[in-house]
Formats: structure tokens, C-alpha cells, sequence
């Protein structure tokens, strides 16, 4: 299992380029499905999620052609069968997408039920009540869900509440129905409006994404298209963070300021400095970092994927902060993981209290989840001493090359390949 070897202490300097935002291109690649031609998406971040969901279509027949590292060509008007392979689904939960974009091609979906996650049981509830809506039957067969409907019908779906999963499961669903789907209380988050923008430009009529009502007004065919996926915005905030945690100064590139807004008054209210250029953000820090409160929210709120690593910002802040995070039931496991780096930090359910101890130690740590596994990076940053993150794989899930990229910006981080087989997990 890779690790990394990180010896903290330096600020961050110089500049760095924002990639592809994973939480919008793992809806766009399921998309593709619906496109009667090939498509071009350009800006795809070079993580694993990517590659997972690029091998799924080529294993279902799609034809998948890298034209450069960011851009891939897919054709996917050869897939015949709309089943997604077990072993292939279970990798990640984003293949729930499949579920939609088969269903709104095909009339038919089969493809493993996800299982909890690292943060929490994630029912999914929300996105097949949506699929029933609009005419479809959904069962649980052996560990897979099997959805079909005769014809699928435009309905007006009200969500019980914001799921990101779900607002974009249905539009996929509901582009190519017959009449229109209006979604009450939809997530408003950059990717769900990416996606919405996405499949646009394959001819859909999609109005009010980035709202809380959606209008889908279902078409007869989708064409091919050429895409550009948007930046990042929790790759941005991460580096954000990470410049703050190191008092360094760096400017980030590639980023829509408008997405980072939330993050932005944050970080300020703690005492970094943000600069906010057309497509950029420079982050510096001159005086004490001070305690902060942070309720995460759904978008326009602070994103609940940016609260492990604003958490091990505020450990190097003067005070105690509190940090609410309901979003999901079980998102405080990287908890145990700091306080191994000296945190002093107690957790009740999904309130965790903070008390500023202004440094951090190096020592070996394992990442539970992605986010999380990012907390550790930028305690390693500004610890003293020497950190070891194990089980990097989740971390790679989501930043393009995060090794690279932390050390142009003056960081002392290597990558250990430990050959072998995966460490047996100690149960404690
Ligand atoms: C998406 O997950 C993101 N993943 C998550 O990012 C992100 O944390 C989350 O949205 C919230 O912004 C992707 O986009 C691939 P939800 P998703 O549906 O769609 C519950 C990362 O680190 N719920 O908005 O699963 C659910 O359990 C990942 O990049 C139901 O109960 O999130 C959760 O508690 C982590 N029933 C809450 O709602 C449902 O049918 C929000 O879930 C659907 C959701």
C-alpha cells in the first residue's frame, strides 16, 4: 500500500492550477450514455474515480480514447446491455449515476446497490422514489437494483431533502421522458449545475439548475458533444486550506471565485487573508488564526466536503470553535487520526469541539476516507516533524496529482510504494 512521507513546517509558496471537479465529471461520464454520437470532454482530472468509471463503459462496450492526459473520447452508442458489472460498480459509489443515465436511455437499469461508506450508511432512497415517479419499477435482485419502465413520464418530484445524488440521478432519467419533470428542494451545487449545462449541449431542455426547482423538459434524442468540465471547487478549498494551515502564500488558479464564496468568508472570518482575482484566489496569513463556528450546509452553505480540512485548520487557531456537520452521520473518523498529531478535539455524534493547541506533530497516520485523508496532508504540512499517511488510495480518488502539486509549491512530500499485500486491519 503507497503512503505518504511528509516533513512539515514549510510554507506553502508559488502557484498552483486547479483540475476537473470529480463530483461533476462523475455524473458527466454516466451521461455520455445518453448521447446518440460520441463526446468529447475535456478538463477530466487524471484520479482513479475517472479511470474506474471509464473502465465500466469500456467493459460495457463503449468505445473510450484518451486524446491527450485531460481529454478523453467516448462513444458509447455500442453499449447494447444496460448492466453495469458487479465487480466494477462496487469500487465506487458514484456508479449509482449508471442507474439514471441506463434508465433514461434504455428504459432499463441494472447495477449494484451501493453500500455505506466511510461516512455513514448513504441510502438512496430519495433517487429511486424519483425513478418510481416517473413511471419506473425499481427492485432489490440479489445485491443489484433492477429498474425498467414501459415509458417513463414527466413528474413533479419534491425531494424530502437536499441530496446531490438524487437531483442528478433524476435529471438523468428524466431528460429523454415524455413531458415535464419539475424537481422541488434540488441541490444547487456547481456540479449538479455542470451537469445540467452538460447535458444541454447534447440538446436537452433543462432550465433552473443551480436553483431548488428544476424544470426537465423531455426530448426525443441527444447528440455527441464537446465538453469542458469546471473547476474543482473542494480541490481549490483544500489548497486554500492547506496555504492557510502552512502561513505561506499562494496563488491558486483555475478556480470560479463564485463557488468558493462560503469558503472564502471562512477562512476570512478565521484570519486568512483571501484575494480574489477573475479566475484565481491568492491566500496569505499575517496575524493569529482565530477560533471559527462551521455548520456545513448544502451549496450555497459551507460544503460538508471541505469540513475535515477547515477542522485541522482550526486546531491551529487561538480558542475553541465548534463544527456541525449533520450532512452525513459519520464524517468525524479522521478525528482519531489528528489527535495522534497532538489535536485536541472531542466529538459528540456530529458536533465536534475544537480546542485550539496551535501545532501539530508529525507521526504515522492512516486516511479513513478521501476529505479526511486531505485533513491529514495539511496537518503534515504545518506539523513539526515528520507524518506518514497510510492508505492514500482514498486520497487519490479525488486530487490529481496531489504529490506533484504540493511539492511546486515548496512542500517536502514523497510517495512510498510498500509492496505487499493490503496491512490487515487491526480491530480495535
Ligand atoms: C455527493 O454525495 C458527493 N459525491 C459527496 O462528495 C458530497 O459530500 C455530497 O454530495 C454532499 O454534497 C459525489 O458527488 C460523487 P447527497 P451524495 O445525496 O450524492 C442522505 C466527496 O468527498 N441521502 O447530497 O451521496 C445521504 O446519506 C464526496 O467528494 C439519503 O438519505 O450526497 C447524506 O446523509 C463525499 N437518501 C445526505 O442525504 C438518498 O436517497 C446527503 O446526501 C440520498 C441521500
Amino acid at each position: 500500500m503507497d503512503k505518504f512521507i511528509i516533513k512539515g513546517g514549510r510554507p506553502l509558496s508559488g502557484e498552483v492550477e486547479i483540475s476537473g471537479a470529480k463530483n461533476a465529471v462523475v455524473a458527466i461520464i454516466p451521461a455520455v450514455i445518453l448521447a446518440d454520437g460520441p463526446c468529447i470532454l475535456e478538463n477530466v482530472p487524471q484520479i482513479s474515480d475517472v479511470s474506474i468509471l471509464l473502465r465500466i463503459l469500456y467493459e460495457m462496450g463503449a468505445e473510450v480514447k484518451m486524446l491527450g492526459k485531460n481529454t478523453v473520447r467516448i462513444d458509447a452508442t455500442k453499449i447494447t446491455e444496460p448492466v453495469v458489472p458487479y465487480e466494477m460498480a462496487k469500487h465506487m459509489r458514484a456508479s449509482y449515476y449508471f442507474l439514471g443515465s441506463l434508465l433514461g436511455k434504455f428504459r432499463r437499469a441494472r447495477v449494484s446497490m451501493p453500500g455505506g461508506c466511510y461516512l455513514g450508511d448513504r441510502p438512496i432512497d430519495q433517487h429511486l422514489k424519483a425513478f418510481s415517479s416517473l413511471g419506473a419499477e425499481c427492485i432489490l435482485d440479489h445485491g443489484m437494483i433492477d429498474i425498467r419502465a414501459q415509458s417513463l413520464i414527466g413528474s413533479q418530484i419534491y425531494f424530502d431533502f437536499v441530496t446531490v445524488g438524487a437531483t442528478i440521478n433524476t435529471m438523468l432519467a428524466a431528460v429523454k421522458s415524455t413531458g415535464l419533470t419539475i424537481i422541488e428542494n434540488a441541490a444547487k451545487e456547481p456540479h449538479v449545475v455542470d451537469l445540467a449545462n452538460f447535458l444541454n449541449s447534447m440538446g436537452a431542455d433543462i432550465m433552473g439548475a443551480g436553483t431548488d426547482v428544476i424544470k426537465i423538459r423531455g426530448v426525443k434524442a441527444l447528440k455527441g458533444t464537446t465538453y469542458a468540465v469546471i473547476p474543482d471547487q473542494i480541490e481549490a478549498g483544500t489548497y486554500m486550506v492547506a496555504a492557510a494551515a502552512t502561513r505561506g502564500n499562494v496563488l491558486i488558479k483555475n478556480v470560479i471565485p463564485k463557488h468558493l464564496e462560503s469558503i472564502t468568508a471562512k477562512l476570512a472570518k478565521i484570519g486568512v487573508n483571501v484575494e480574489e482575482f477573475d479566475d484565481s484566489v491568492r491566500i496569505s496569513v499575517d496575524g493569529p488564526l482565530v477560533k471559527t463556528n462551521i455548520k456545513t450546509m448544502p451549496h450555497p452553505g459551507f460544503p460538508t466536503d471541505m469540513q475535515p480540512q477547515i477542522s485541522a485548520l482550526l486546531c491551529l487557531a487561538e480558542g475553541t470553535s465548534i463544527v456541525t456537520d449533520d450532512i452525513f452521520n459519520n464524517r468525524f473518523r479522521y478525528v482519531d487520526q489528528l489527535r495522534r498529531m497532538g489535536a485536541d478535539i472531542s466529538v459528540d455524534r456530529t458536533v465536534a469541539v475544537i480546542e485550539g493547541v496551535g501545532h501539530f506533530m508529525g507521526a504515522p497516520v492512516t486516511a479513513p476516507d478521501l476529505r479526511a485523508g486531505a485533513a491529514l496532508i495539511i496537518a503534515a504540512l504545518a506539523a513539526n516533524g515528520i507524518t506518514e499517511i497510510e492508505d492514500i488510495y482514498h486520497i487519490e480518488r479525488g486530487y490529481e496529482e496531489i504529490e506533484q502539486k504540493l511539492r511546486s509549491l515548496g512542500a517536502d512530500i514523497v510517495k512510498k510504494s510498500v509492496p505487499g499485500s493490503a496491512v490487515r486491519k487491526v480491530a480495535l
